[in-house]
């Protein structure tokens, strides 16, 4: 198991950043000891420490029987959690109607929505987002969305993705959001995977100055359901977004795709109507909430489940704390919705402690580099949250374009999705916070729910590059290659022993993969499929994916997903990607390719084949590097040796031992040409 190291970079571990005084003063958690005092009764008293978490929320019904109940080991009988079963709740309720009229929030902004190009924005108050919740609840009952059907959306980062999921939330059915960065295909495999009949869209977005066709995108997924499985969607809803903003008629009349008349309808056409009162479905609190999809090592996405309780307890405690939320706080994560990190702490978190937040929905290069710390003057952010991969690219501007704004007002930066290199984390905390703010490392997954190893900002002395202690819950171990508890300093797998409430319940229709993924390898244990360092002082190191997985710009993608779009290629025989270093993106891909016989490799083609990628699949998982393979290298028993493909993607001269393989030549025909050129 190898460090993942960024080129030119050398992990420290010497120097501890202490909490500012400052953030101590009013802090939830104010230091080390409260934490280990918390986290005791957390990992002791479980059911104590979690029941007074949830008296702070409405429950129509108590739990019934137990209040936590599980089985981690599937030697004993299936897996699974319950958490609060029995008990009635709504979480669109909790984070909605609470807030306006129990908490009075009701005037105060949920969200500052900032568009694409800094000339669109607007804000959205509490008792506006419940109104606009309720319509659309309206909307989707009135079309016979019922409890536990599933609604697929397909949106950029505007209100109406809020929208829609807490409506569906409100009338109990089950949101699937499918990042709008994805292909036809993928979204089409994610409908037909959840059989989801309803699809909201909408008809374009802007990122940056490109201009992508939502609805066309749309289109041809639902037709690929048909063709597929002969799956037809009930109902398409359409948000006109790009209609809204068209300067050029011409533009946007060249824009359109055909009308369905029996499926589609425009979002604004049936809101009109739409009474602005819906009394929410009361659920089960193990009821699904959503399914959100993420990269499965054999190809296929899973389908991984959250239930209603456990996710409002946990998102909203991990936000109150790891942020340390203070009514007066604006808070900016600067994820998409589409993911995990949007789910849980733009979506469910934030609202759950009646915080505001900024919505935006552009990139951070557009219109100009600067266009974070603006946004951050603007709307004097004091909690800020991004990806690694985004300080990376906005390191190589240097100082100058965070210097021209005003960032006085943070006192929190936060970074997720991949390991953060002590450079991008020291450029973070000196530039952006100026010395001032500490940076936390947060890690966690899509499974997880919310964070599980994390520090708290007025709490835990830092160390650059590691995300430190488990959160309030969580109990972590290191176990090595034979399922062996490691103690003290020790690098192995990183496993989880007991359940936290946010912890995914199944992977939708597939319960047997949901155990083979996670509780096969270890019996007793809940395997993250990470590695993990733990040092001197007990700190944890995530140190990289240890299964056929990979990390590019914090977004998971699984080799064989990518293998597969390649060999659907008509010239393709056989592929095989893996993970290269990247300065940017942290990890990039490196695909090798076996061509059919008779057939030439050409820089046309690598176009080609890295075009096919990113319309199978979407623009995150395009290729790097292709090489020419005239063979891969497999062991006797026909396995491909990724760890020596992965040295030469890197140019190791030392390719260790090769004994296994049934021709070593072939490791010198790919060494010789490997593809240094083209990036
Ligand atoms: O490999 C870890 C990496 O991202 C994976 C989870 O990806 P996903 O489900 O898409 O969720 C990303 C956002 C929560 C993990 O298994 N990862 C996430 N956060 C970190 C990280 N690796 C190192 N450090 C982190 N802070």
């Amino acid at each position: 198991m190898s460090r993942m190291v960024i080129p030119g970079t050398t992990p420290t571990d010497e120097k501890l950043f202490n909490p500012p005084e400052e953030l101590q003063k009013d802090a939830h958690i104010p230091d080390f000891e409260s934490y280990l005092r918390l986290y005791k009764k957390s990992i002791e008293e479980p059911e104590e420490f979690w029941k007074e978490v949830a008296e702070d929320f409405f429950w129509k019904s108590p739990p019934k029987g137990e209040f936590l109940k599980y089985n981690f080991d599937v030697t004993k009988g299936n897996v699974n959690v319950k958490f609060m079963a029995g008990a009635k709740t709504n979480i669109c309720y909790n984070i909605l109607d609470r807030n306006v009229n129990e908490k009075n929030r009701g005037e105060k902004v949920a969200y500052y929505w900032e568009g694409n190009s800094p000339s669109h924005s607007c804000s959205i108050t509490y008792n506006q987002l419940l109104k606009q919740v309720c319509k659309f609840a309206n909307v989707l009952k009135n079309m016979g969305v019922k409890k536990g059907d599933r609604v697929a959306i397909y949106l950029p980062m505007i209100p109406e993705l809020v929208y829609s999921m807490l409506a569906c939330a409100r009338v109990g059915a089950v949101h699937s959001t499918v990042f709008a960065g994805f292909s036809s295909e993928s979204l089409c495999e994610r409908i037909l995977d959840s059989q989801c009949s309803f699809l909201i869209t909408a008809d374009g977005v802007y990122r940056g100055d490109k201009l992508i066709n939502l609805k066309q995108i749309s289109d041809e997924a639902l037709e690929k359901c048909i063709e597929k499985e002969n799956f037809v969607i009930k109902n398409c809803i359409i948000v006109r977004h790009i209609g809204e903003q068209k300067n050029n008629a011409n533009v946007y009349n060249s824009f359109q795709t055909p009308w369905n008349a029996d499926t589609n309808v425009w979002w604004d056409d049936v809101m009109k109507n739409s009474s602005e009162e819906c009394e929410p479905e009361w659920v089960d609190a193990e009821d699904p909430l959503f399914i959100l999809y993420t990269s499965g090592s054999t190809g296929k996405p899973k389908g991984v489940l959250h239930t209603v309780a456990g996710y409002l307890l946990y998102t909203a405690l991990t936000f109150k704390y790891v942020f340390d939320y203070h009514p007066d706080d604006v808070y900016w994560c600067t994820a998409d919705i589409g993911w995990i990190t949007g789910h849980s702490y733009i979506t469910y978190g934030p609202l759950a402690n009646g915080a505001t937040s900024v919505l935006f929905e552009g990139v951070p290069v557009y219109p100009h580099v600067g266009r974070f710390w603006e946004i951050i003057e603007k709307y004097s952010v004091s909690k800020f949250y991004t990806a690694p991969t985004a300080i990376r690219l906005l390191m190589k501007y240097g100082q100058e374009p965070v210097k021209k704004f005003n960032l006085g007002s943070l006192k929190i930066l936060g970074t997720v999705g991949e390991p953060i290199n002590p450079e991008a984390w020291l450029w973070y905390y000196n530039v952006v916070g100026e010395k001032r703010c500490p940076v936390l490392d947060t890690f966690w997954q899509t499974e997880t729910g919310g964070h599980v190893i994390t520090p708290l900002p007025a709490a835990t002395p830092l160390k650059p590059g590691s995300a430190t202690f488990p959160f309030f819950g969580v109990l972590p171990s290191i176990l090595n290659e034979h399922g062996e508890e490691l103690e003290g300093e020790a690098e192995g797998y990183l496993v989880f022993k007991q359940p936290w409430p946010a912890i995914m319940r199944t992977v939708y229709g597939n319960h047997e993969r949901f155990e083979n993924t996670y509780f096969k390898k270890f019996p007793g244990y809940y395997v993250t499929g990470d590695g993990c360092r733990r040092d001197k002082d007990g700190y944890y190191w995530i140190t990289g994916r240890i299964d056929d997985m990979l990390n590019v710009s914090g977004h998971l993608l699984s080799t064989a997903e990518v293998e597969s779009a390649l060999t659907e290629h008509p010239v393709v025989a056989e592929a095989a990607v893996v993970s290269r270093p990247h300065a940017v993106k942290g990890e990039c891909l490196y695909c090798f390719v076996t061509l059919k016989n008779g057939r030439e490799f050409s820089h046309s083609l690598a176009e080609e084949l890295k075009k096919q990628v990113r319309e199978k699949i979407g623009p995150i998982a395009t290729p790097d590097f292709i090489q020419n393979a005239p063979a891969l290298p497999k062991t006797r028993s026909g396995k491909i040796m990724r760890r020596v493909l992965r040295q030469i993607a890197r140019s190791e001269k030392d390719l260790g031992d090769l004994s296994t393989l049934a021709d070593p030549k072939v490791v010198e025909v790919l060494f010789s040409q490997r593809w240094e050129a083209t990036a």
